[in-house]
């Protein structure tokens, strides 16, 4: 079926063949700066036939925002309102979701819930909202996400700090695994049961920026915020930059204390994003790999960073980390929050145990619900304005990215174990069989999707309904 992803990128293609060598691309163009912003944008969805494997390959059918993958970068300043009207020109509904921004519940994008399906070739919709916290943040469609984003659909959302930071380049690279046809087409396998059932819908071809990336120009001395967004479906991505070590200064959007993680790996499940100092700190003409090597035994080069032969730049990466302001999230009483236990259990191994009912492959606290269920009886309701603590108990042999809308919560603890960090996240990546307890105010009010962000799990029942009232 897929064939596993090994050595280097080049090899990544997979089902492509060995001969696939893409050229150089010059994908990452440097940040626009201190451009007066759009006050409102127009998202279009529409299927298009986009070059994304390089010239010596047939061009692939997809389904995209404006024309390109991914979509257009959507920027906008912390505290401003921002407005998109979304024309839909595919062949079936769609909305669109806007991931880890604390909006209001009306224009949250979830079918059936919070707004009607935009109806096929033609329907409209505006999404109009404030955007409490700056950040690197995303939007997606949130009917049959499994095919639509899959297809294309999807695209970082910027929103900017009042305060610029200190770097040279401001760079956004839009990770993304497909599963590619030998002829450049996407699988159609939406509907493999081994795939809601094990890891996801892994791929064979990883792309940056819509595109099979070859190098990463650098240039010696420089620093640069690199914005890390996962858009695969299923794909975990284990990031390791050699010869460098990468400072993670936000995640899900949301700045922490700077910190370089364990043995200098960015993990990053799908829809979750680092933002990361990466400093220039080799030399001119070096070139070193950065490596993904979350799957043991498969690792790969994702990229090579190649520096400048000629250019050094007067290292500003000597100086002292840059610090984002906090963004206003309330912070939880861990004391006085009220608890409540959240069981995920299913997938190849859980089946055999009998688990689970309704039809489904995953469930949560027993229920299974899977996308045409437009019930969203909710699993809980949490009092509004109090804190909560949720235990996630991850019961089944794989990992889950879990998501929550509409708020973003710390995790503080791991396996009954205090964390040191408790970094403030949209999405929290569980190990198969571990546990965490994660924490929030539940400030703002609605119905609230809550569901594993691997798009296969979320499509075969790993999705339920938190309410907030
Ligand atoms: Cu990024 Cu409910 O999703
Ligand atoms: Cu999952």
């Amino acid at each position: 079926m897929h064939g596993p992803i090994d050595g280097t990128r080049r090899r990544a293609l997979g089902a492509l063949g060995a001969a696939a060598l893409a050229p150089m691309v010059p994908v990452f163009a440097p940040a626009a700066r201190a451009q007066p912003l759009p006050d409102r944008y127009t998202l279009r969805a529409a299927p298009a036939r986009l070059s994304i494997l390089g010239p010596e390959h047939p061009q692939t059918d997809l389904w995209v925002y404006n024309g390109r993958v991914p979509g257009p970068v959507l920027r906008v300043r912390q505290g401003e309102r921002l407005r998109v009207e979304v024309v839909n020109d595919l062949p079936e509904a769609t909305t669109v979701h806007w991931h880890g921004l604390r909006l209001p519940n009306a224009m949250d994008g979830v079918p059936h819930l919070t707004q009607p399906p935009i109806a096929a070739a033609g329907g409209r919709f505006t999404y109009e909202f404030v955007c409490p916290d700056a950040g690197t943040y995303w939007y997606h469609p949130h009917l049959r996400g499994n095919v639509q984003v899959e297809m294309g659909l999807a695209g970082a959302l910027i929103v900017e700090e009042a305060e610029r930071l200190a770097v040279e380049r401001d760079v956004l690279w839009v990770l993304d695994d497909w599963r590619m046809l030998r002829d450049g087409q996407v699988a159609q396998d939406f509907a493999s049961m081994r795939d809601a059932a094990h890891d996801g819908r892994i791929g064979n071809t990883v792309t940056i920026n819509g595109t099979l990336p070859d190098e990463f120009a650098v240039e010696a001395g420089e620093r640069i915020r690199l914005r890390l967004l996962n858009v695969a479906n299923a794909r975990i991505f284990a990031l390791r930059f050699q010869g460098h070590t990468p400072t993670v200064i936000a995640q899900d959007g949301m700045p922490c204390e700077p910190y370089v993680p364990d043995g200098g790996r960015i993990v990053l499940g799908p829809g979750m994003r680092a933002d990361v100092i990466l400093d220039g700190t080799g030399k001119p003409g070096e070139r070193h790999r950065v490596i993904d090597d979350f799957f043991a035994g498969q690792a790969y080069e994702v990229v090579t960073l190649a520096y400048d032969p000629r250019k050094r730049r007067r290292v500003s990466s000597a100086g002292p980390m840059p610090r984002l302001a906090p963004n206003p999230v309330s912070e939880p009483d861990l004391v006085a929050a009220e608890r409540h236990r959240i069981v995920f259990t299913g997938g190849m191994m859980g089946m055999m145990g009998g688990m689970p009912g309704m039809g489904g492959v995953w469930a949560i606290n027993g229920r299974s619900a899977g996308e045409s269920d437009h019930s969203h009886a909710p699993l809980l309701t949490l009092a509004h304005g109090r804190s909560h603590v949720l235990e996630l108990v991850n019961d089944t042999a794989w990992w889950h990215p879990i998501h929550l809308h509409g708020h973003s919560f710390r995790i503080v603890s791991r396996n009954g174990a205090r964390e040191s960090r408790q970094p403030l996240v949209d999405t929290s990546l569980l190990p198969p069989r571990e546990r965490a307890e994660i924490a929030f105010v539940a400030d703002n009010p609605g119905d609230w999707m809550f569901h594993c962000h691997v798009l296969e799990h979320q499509a075969s029942g790993m999705m339920a309904t938190i309410r907030v009232a």
